[in-house]
């Protein structure tokens, strides 16, 4: 498990005060399979500083949160600080949420190469309603999804010889920098969205069935090149100087649009839809 420190929130919140909107694709994926929250609870996990949180609140979701690391994020009904690696036993007994959703959080939680930790596997279909949604996102641990069908930016998803470009680009950045650099550094491992379908589909028992499983890609937009990288830095606490960092992203930086127009960096999440039978 990868702990985060209170320097490496600081350095997290850095980021997102940088650039706001950066990841704002990333939420694409939650506004297609959760657009209509309203009257409905859902649960996040590993909420950071809140920008899914923003998303799903947007979307008329009441927004229960649990975080191993930042307090409550703006708009959050109740806020656990827990591990969610031991499950999800800090819930009242009578827990039962409309859905359930997580972003970016897993691959810190990942023991195992290719699943969830067995106890947050075990809570999951205890802490939902039939009918809820289960959306859960993260760094690629599988070449072989599909791409997100509508993906908001399909010139990011364009498929080469290594595979959907936005999640080749991801793995490299996670295996160069982030693994060997991040402080804390990293485990470097990560999980696999259809052995986490089979998971909660099969070996838990039959409380879940799948509704999609895909590459979402997902470009980080940025106004300029140096706040790209400034942004990778401290987006992932990186003890490393900015000519390290350039010469890593600076080869795939696209500019889009004219005049100069924004900067994008190709990037890719996995993400997994599940629904409580
Ligand atoms: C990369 S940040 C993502 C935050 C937010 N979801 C976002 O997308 O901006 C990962 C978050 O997972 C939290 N986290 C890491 N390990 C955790 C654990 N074992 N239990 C609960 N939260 C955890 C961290 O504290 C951090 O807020």
């Amino acid at each position: 498990m990868t702990a985060f420190t209170p320097e490496r929130m600081n350095s997290y919140c850095e980021a997102e005060d940088l650039c706001p909107d950066a990841r704002t694709a990333e939420l694409a994926s939650f506004q297609k399979f959760l657009h209509d929250g309203a009257g409905k609870v859902v649960l996040e996990l590993g909420s950071g500083n809140g920008t899914l949180t923003k998303c799903l609140t947007d979307m008329g979701w009441t927004v229960d949160t649990v975080d191993i690391a930042f307090q409550a994020p703006p708009g959050a009904r109740r806020h656990y600080n827990a591990d969610i690696a031991n499950g999800l036993g800090f819930l009242p007994k009578d827990a039962a949420y409309d859905a359930v959703a997580s972003l970016a959080v897993l691959h810190h939680v990942a023991s195992d190469p290719k699943r969830l930790p067995t106890p947050l596997a075990d809570d999951m279909a205890a802490v939902t309603k039939p009918g809820a949604m289960v959306i859960l996102q993260d760094v690629p641990g599988d070449a072989a999804l599909p791409q997100m069908p509508n993906s908001p930016d399909g010139a990011a998803g364009a498929t080469g010889a290594d595979g959907v470009y936005g999640a080749a680009t991801t793995t490299r950045i996670f295996a160069e920098l982030v693994d060997p650099h991040s402080t804390p550094t990293h485990n470097g491992i990560y999980l696999q969205m259809p052995a986490i379908s089979s998971q909660l589909t099969q070996s838990t028992g039959p409380e879940f069935e799948p509704v999609a499983c895909f590459h979402h890609a997902c470009d980080w937009r940025f106004p300029n090149r140096d706040t790209a990288i400034q942004y990778v830095q401290s987006l992932f606490n990186l003890d490393l100087d900015r000519n390290r960092i350039e010469a890593v992203i600076e080869p795939v930086l696209k500019t889009v649009g004219a005049q100069g127009g924004q900067i994008h960096l190709p990037w890719a999440l996995d993400c997994l839809v599940l629904r409580r039978t």
